[in-house]
């Protein structure tokens, strides 16, 4: 077995382990970061494409990249359709802020290439990784040069998604764990098409609901609410295409249509897990938290987690003193449930259940009239959106 010591040992390569490597390195804190994913695999999965403010001013202001800035999109609101008609939310002139079309394989790119230039040293494509969370943790893994590995550190973080091994690793009697089920689930493509529409729309139709985003001038990301048990393969383009015009064309708006190509089923769930601190262990990002993919706060919840992880790991280090990590679990969950409750409350106001009422439905478009025909009822989604400035 080899064995290497290091500071902070790192569970997951995505945008939360790499970005809290990072900020570690710019502490002059050193780390070791494993995935058993290869960098290939990590870089092609598609994922969400928006950026809060404050995920893009970490970035730049953190020195990982400006390309989120010169070659991302900025986005000053956002389109609520329903009943036919876009209603816009205007987040500059409600909140001053504006969200970043920037896809999160572009952040992982960033991040990594940032780390590399750095010489970080972050391990792609391990196996077998487990991990040992007592006063003196560590991470055990084969490397993908087939040798058997021990990362001794400081602190262990599990960045390490949602099938997360360092969250199993806490005693479920310490764990209270929250969660949801929804009955539907995205159904998500690419589009070759130009854009239908400078903004995204989120649509609430009698059909269920729809999503337009964008990837480039000629790749738009589209998204249809559907069964969790759709299956990719019995969707022809034709139908695919058919589904979206019946939920949003109509009163003058019409859809580009083109090639279609990364189809997929996104599964929707909300769960929490607290303590997101264990001894000498801790959870950033889907290892301890998912939600619902409107609303795209995922990405965003992972990188707040990590600014206050890495607050309270340079002061940990700095004088020992354990009561410091102690903090981290109310401090982030603060955020992680405002997410939360804002990923849930998109979620229902805009797709339909199945056995909804002719009141529920009433209901609905109430809730909408609500948000987009007041100033103050936009405003709440505008900040939420774009992200709460304020919160700790
Ligand atoms: C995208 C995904 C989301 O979940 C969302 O709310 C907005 C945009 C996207 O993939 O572009």
């Amino acid at each position: 077995m080899r064995t290497l010591r290091t500071r902070v040992a790192i569970v997951g390569a995505g945008p939360a382990g790499l970005m809290l490597s990072h900020l570690l390195h710019r502490s002059g804190i050193e780390s070791v970061v494993v995935d058993h994913r290869t960098h290939e695999q990590i870089a092609t999965t598609i994922r969400a494409g928006i950026l809060e403010a404050g995920s893009v001013r970490l970035l730049v202001d953190s020195g990982v990249s400006d390309r989120v800035v010169t070659e991302g999109d900025r986005h000053d609101g956002v389109v609520l359709r329903f009943d036919d008609e876009n209603h816009r939310i205007d987040f500059q002139d409600l909140v001053g802020e504006s969200v970043w079309l920037y896809p999160q394989t572009d952040v992982f790119l960033d991040l990594a290439a940032r780390r590399k230039a750095d010489g970080g040293d972050v391990r792609y494509g391990v196996s077998d990784t487990a991990v040992d969370i007592g006063d003196r943790p560590a991470m055990t893994f084969t490397d993908s040069d087939g040798v058997a590995t021990r990362v001794e550190a400081e602190l262990l973080i599990g960045a390490d998604g949602s099938h997360s091994i360092c969250r199993r690793a806490i005693p479920p009697g310490i764990r209270t764990e929250w969660f949801r089920e929804y009955p539907f689930a995205w159904f998500g493509f690419l589009a070759e098409a130009p854009q239908s529409h400078p903004e995204l729309i989120y649509t609430r139709s009698a059909h269920g609901f729809a999503l337009i985003s964008q990837r480039t001038p000629a790749m738009q990301r589209m998204y249809f609410q559907c069964s969790p048990d759709e299956r990719v393969e019995d969707w022809s383009e034709d139908r695919i295409w058919a589904e979206m015009r019946k939920r949003v064309n109509g009163n003058g708006f019409e859809l580009n249509e083109g090639p279609i190509s990364g189809a997929m089923v996104l599964p929707f769930r909300s769960f929490v897990t607290a303590p997101m601190r264990h001894g000498r262990m801790l959870l950033a990002g889907d290892a301890a938290h998912t939600v619902p993919p409107t609303g795209a706060k995922g990405l965003n919840l992972a990188l707040a987690d990590v600014r206050v992880l890495h607050e309270v790991i340079t002061e940990f280090l700095a004088d020992g003193d354990e009561d410091v990590l102690g903090v981290y679990t109310d401090r982030a969950l603060d955020r992680v449930w405002k997410a939360q409750h804002f990923s849930y409350w998109m979620t229902t106001m805009l797709h339909s259940a199945a056995g909804a009422t002719a009141f529920d439905i009433e209901r609905q478009r109430g809730e909408l009239s609500l948000i987009t025909g007041s100033r103050h009822g936009a405003a709440y989604l505008a900040e939420a959106y774009t992200g709460w400035q304020h919160s700790k």
